[in-house]
C-alpha cells in the first residue's frame, strides 16, 4: 500500500462530526483515476461477480434478460485485482482514521455504475438499513467519482446532521422485496435541506453510516462511475438486536445466490 499523501484539518473534522458528511477536493492523482477507470469499466464490461450474486441491478428486479439501470459490485478488489494497494484507499483510510480514531480499519469496497441517460436514482437511505442488526457501529463510506459528478449524473447528496438520528424505517424500492436497494419511508425524515456536493475527478466525499444519502438518476451523455470504500472501527455486539424488519423480506436474485455460495462453501468444510 502506498504511503498517504493528504491529510484533513481539525476544522474539517468538526465539520464531519458536525454534518455527518465531508467532501473533499483531491484524494489521489488524474492517473491513478485513469488507471482505476479502465480496470473498472472492463469489470463491469463482463459483469464479474454475477454468477454469485455480487453483481447485480441495484435499482431493479435483476432478471437476466432486462438491461439494469443500476448495477452494483459488491467487493471488486476481488474481481480486479488492480483495483487493490491505490493511493485512493491508503488516503482513504488515512483519513478515516482521522475522522473515526486510529482504530479504523478497511471494512469493504463496492462499485455503482450509472449509466449514461438511463443510470437510475440512489434513493435516500442510510447506510445502517442494509447492516446486521446485531451490531453497532462508528464506520463511513468513502464516495470516489472516476468522472465529474454532477447534480445532472448523481452526485451525493446529504442531509446535515442526520447522521444523529436513529435507524430510520425503510423498504425496498416501489415496496418490491426483488429489488436491492432500500429507500427511507416517506414522511421518516424531513429531507427539505439536502446539500448537493458535486466534484471533479479524484475528489472524494465521506458520510458516516447513519447518514441520509441520495444521488440523482443520470440524465448526461456519458457513464456515472462510483467506487466506494468502508471504514469502521469494530463492531460491537448487542445486547438485544435490532428489528430492521425490512431485511427479513429481502427476496433477491443476487441474495439468493450468495445463499447458495455460502451454502456450498460450508458443505464442503463439513
Ligand atoms: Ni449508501
Amino acid at each position: 500500500m502506498p504511503f498517504p499523501t493528504i491529510t484533513v484539518s481539525d476544522e474539517q473534522v468538526a465539520f464531519f462530526h458536525a454534518n455527518g458528511f465531508l467532501s473533499i477536493d483531491r484524494i489521489t492523482t488524474d492517473e491513478e483515476i485513469e488507471r482505476i477507470r479502465s480496470t473498472y469499466d472492463e469489470m463491469f464490461a463482463r459483469r464479474a461477480g454475477r454468477e454469485e450474486g455480487m453483481e447485480f441491478d441495484l435499482a431493479g428486479t435483476d432478471e437476466e434478460d432486462v438491461v439494469a439501470t443500476l448495477p452494483q459490485i459488491l467487493d471488486p478488489l476481488r474481481y480486479a485485482p488492480a483495483l487493490k494497494n491505490t493511493l485512493y484507499e491508503a488516503n482513504a483510510l488515512a483519513v478515516s482514521k482521522r475522522l473515526l480514531g486510529p482504530e479504523a480499519v478497511f471494512q469493504g469496497s463496492h462499485a455503482i455504475l450509472k449509466p449514461a441517460h438511463y443510470g437510475s436514482e440512489t434513493p435516500w437511505h442510510q447506510d445502517e438499513a442494509y447492516w446486521s442488526p446485531d451490531f453497532d457501529y462508528n464506520a463511513l463510506g468513502v464516495w470516489m467519482p472516476l468522472q465529474d459528478a454532477t447534480i445532472e449524473n448523481g452526485c451525493m447528496q446529504f442531509i446535515p446532521g442526520s447522521h444523529r438520528l436513529d435507524i430510520l424505517p425503510h423498504h425496498h424500492v416501489g415496496y418490491n422485496p426483488k429489488i436491492h436497494a432500500l429507500e427511507v419511508d416517506d414522511g421518516a425524515a424531513d429531507l427539505s435541506g439536502a446539500v448537493a456536493c458535486p466534484l471533479f475527478p479524484a475528489g472524494a466525499t465521506f458520510h458516516f453510516s447513519r447518514t441520509l444519502h441520495y444521488a440523482g438518476p443520470n440524465r448526461t451523455e456519458t457513464p456515472r462511475r462510483a467506487f466506494i470504500f468502508g471504514f469502521g472501527t469494530p463492531p460491537r455486539r448487542r445486547k438485544t438486536s435490532r428489528d430492521l424488519y425490512w431485511q427479513r423480506e429481502t427476496t433477491t436474485y443476487a441474495a439468493q445466490k450468495r445463499a447458495t455460495v455460502s451454502a456450498r462453501q460450508q458443505a464442503q468444510k463439513t
